[in-house]
Formats: structure tokens, C-alpha cells, sequence
């Protein structure tokens, strides 16, 4: 598929049930071919409203957080695991998640990233391993067919415990050298 054939799948899916209660799907936004992608867990309410990511409060902070390490909405990528709003917030589901991924890996495949940023648990723990532990593991890497993974504190975390704000500032600087060492 093609970014728009893409894209229209998204729009007109109905593979789980958050299709009937989203205002809008949440696709992404960024560069389509940006060398760091930043994936969150799903839209809240003002994404919905949106159909953008990271437009909530949790949104100005990730924008503040990049912009420590020189990236934006221009130069990198931002998506979610799923592309609807799970109603009140809640955790998106398993059955929900899977049903969505693939979706979000079409994603990286055209987009082909050299770095991939988990936000919070529930992407790391869908993309890097199922056990992935985010307060003990945050910061740490591991390369898979060539893109380098990595996790850190979501923002909505950071934005609920400012205590664990120096940690992801040491993470995002430890994203920068990766970006040195490989040349982005
Ligand atoms: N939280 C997420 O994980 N994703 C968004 O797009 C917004 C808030």
C-alpha cells in the first residue's frame, strides 16, 4: 500500500469496536520519511476532536520534550498504536491493539525510520518485547532489522509525576547521541 491507500484504509476501518465511538481516526503526522519516529499508545479526547496526535496537553509537553534534541513535527514522525480513541481513555485492549498494528507497521515500513521512540508501556511493551518493564528499562536500546528501539516515560506520565521528568530528560539526551552516532 501507498501512503493514501493507507491512509483510506485507516479512515474507513472497522476492525475493532473503537470505530463506533471515534470522532475522527488519528493517522499520524510528521515527516514521511523521517529518521525518528515517536509512537504513543492512542488518541485521547482532543486527538479525536483533531484527528491529530499529541494535540492535548500531554501533546505540548512531547513538542517541548523534542525540542530539547532539535526535533518537531517537521522533521520527525508521530503515531500511536491505535488510530482511535479507547472511550474515557482507558488502556487501548489487546484485541484492539492487534487489530491496529499492522496498520502502524505499514507506517514504518514506508517510512523506513533509523530510530523508534516508545512513549509509555503500552507501545513498548506492543513493539519492543511483552514484558518490557518502563520504569526499570527507559533509556535503553536495542537494534532490530536496523532501527534502533528504544523506550521512554509518556508524556501524560511526566505530566502526572514531575519527578520522573530528569530521568526522560537524561533518555532524550541518550536519543541525541544515537541520532550523533548514526548520523542523523
Ligand atoms: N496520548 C497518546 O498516547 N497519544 C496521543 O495521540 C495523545 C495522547
Amino acid at each position: 500500500m501507498n501512503w493514501q491507500e493507507l491512509e483510506q484504509a485507516c479512515s474507513a476501518c472497522t476492525r475493532c469496536g473503537l470505530c463506533e465511538t471515534r470522532t475522527n481516526v488519528v493517522f499520524g503526522v510528521g515527516r514521511r520519511n523521517a529518521d525518528v519516529m515517536f509512537i504513543g499508545e492512542g488518541p485521547g479526547e482532543q486527538e479525536d476532536l483533531q484527528g491529530v496526535p499529541f494535540v492535548g496537553p500531554a501533546g505540548k509537553l512531547l513538542d517541548d520534550m523534542m525540542s530539547i534534541i532539535d526535533l518537531n513535527r517537521d522533521n520527525s514522525y508521530i503515531a500511536n498504536i491505535v488510530k482511535c480513541r479507547p472511550p474515557r481513555n482507558r488502556d487501548p485492549q489487546e484485541e484492539e491493539q492487534a487489530a491496529c498494528v499492522d496498520y502502524l507497521r505499514q507506517q514504518v515500513a514506508l517510512i523506513q525510520p533509523k530510530i523508534i521512540v516508545c512513549l509509555g508501556r503500552i507501545a513498548a511493551t506492543r513493539l519492543i518485547r511483552p514484558d518490557f518493564r518502563i520504569t526499570r528499562e527507559h533509556g535503553s536500546w536495542i537494534e532490530r532489522n536496523g532501527v534502533w528501539m528504544t523506550a521512554i516515560y509518556h508524556p501524560s506520565a511526566l505530566l502526572r509525576d514531575v519527578t520522573k521528568r530528569p530521568e526522560t530528560f537524561d533518555d532524550l539526551l541518550k536519543i541525541r547521541q544515537k541520532m550523533r552516532e548514526l548520523n542523523l
